[in-house]
């Protein structure tokens, strides 16, 4: 990991000792049927209609992972924390899924390519996401895409990136750019927001 220092993210977050709880958000760990169903229906939206290979990037403890599997693609993860990835592992034991720990910005994939990039919630930290986007773009088969769910949160020192600059960045990277807005569905977060949430597919 140290090799990988300039790709990695604010080093004072510690995600290791966020695992064990991260899951008691609603949009974490999906456990309200509702706020599950919701996403599913989302990701169901974002994703191709066949089975393809799908890089999650940041992958947490692999929620998105599992509705991805669900719907029967093949998914491969990155997290920079282990016990993320240890969660991760095991909420998806038994399913077409693989998991490694890495940078996001350079997953250790080989030459492994995929159908779709996934990203929630780990753009917006990265220290290049211009750098990070065009790598990702190399990562995809001809005719893949980019999802990624992004947003600002808080309203005293909002954090995140805004949909209009995460547009500008993909403006060299993508041919084809759709934003989806996010903040007004509360099934989503189970609760209502009044921050920027929102989603892109990007077709490269
Ligand atoms: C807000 S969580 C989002 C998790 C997951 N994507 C989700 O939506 O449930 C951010 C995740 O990104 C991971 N992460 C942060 N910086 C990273 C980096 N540079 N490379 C890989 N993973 C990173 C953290 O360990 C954490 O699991």
């Amino acid at each position: 990991m140290a090799n990988h220092r300039e790709f990695d993210t604010d080093a004072r977050m510690d995600w290791d000792a966020e695992a064990a709880s991260f899951d008691d958000e609603p949009d974490h760990g999906l456990r309200d049927p509702e706020v599950r169903a919701a996403w599913a229906d989302r990701l169901r939206s974002w994703l191709p209609g066949r089975a393809c290979d799908i890089l999650d990037l940041g992958c947490g403890t692999g929620s998105l992972s599992l509705l991805a599997a669900e719907q029967g693609h093949r998914v491969t993860g990155v997290d920079s924390a282990p016990a993320m990835v240890d969660l991760a592992r095991a909420k998806l034991a038994g399913r077409d899924a693989a998991f490694l720990v890495g940078v996001a910005a350079t997953p250790p994939v080989g030459e492994q390519r995929f159908d779709v990039v996934l990203v929630r919630h780990v753009l917006w930290a990265l220290p290049d996401p211009g750098r990070a986007l065009r790598h990702w773009r190399e990562l995809l088969r001809p005719g893949g895409r980019l999802v990624m769910i992004e947003g600002v949160w808080g309203a005293v020192s909002p954090v995140g990136i805004p949909a209009e600059r995460l547009t500008a960045l993909l403006e060299s990277v993508a041919a084809h750019v759709r934003v989806e807005r996010l903040s007004g569905d509360p099934l989503l977060w189970g609760r209502a927001v009044a921050d920027e949430r929102y989603a892109v597919v990007a077709a490269v």
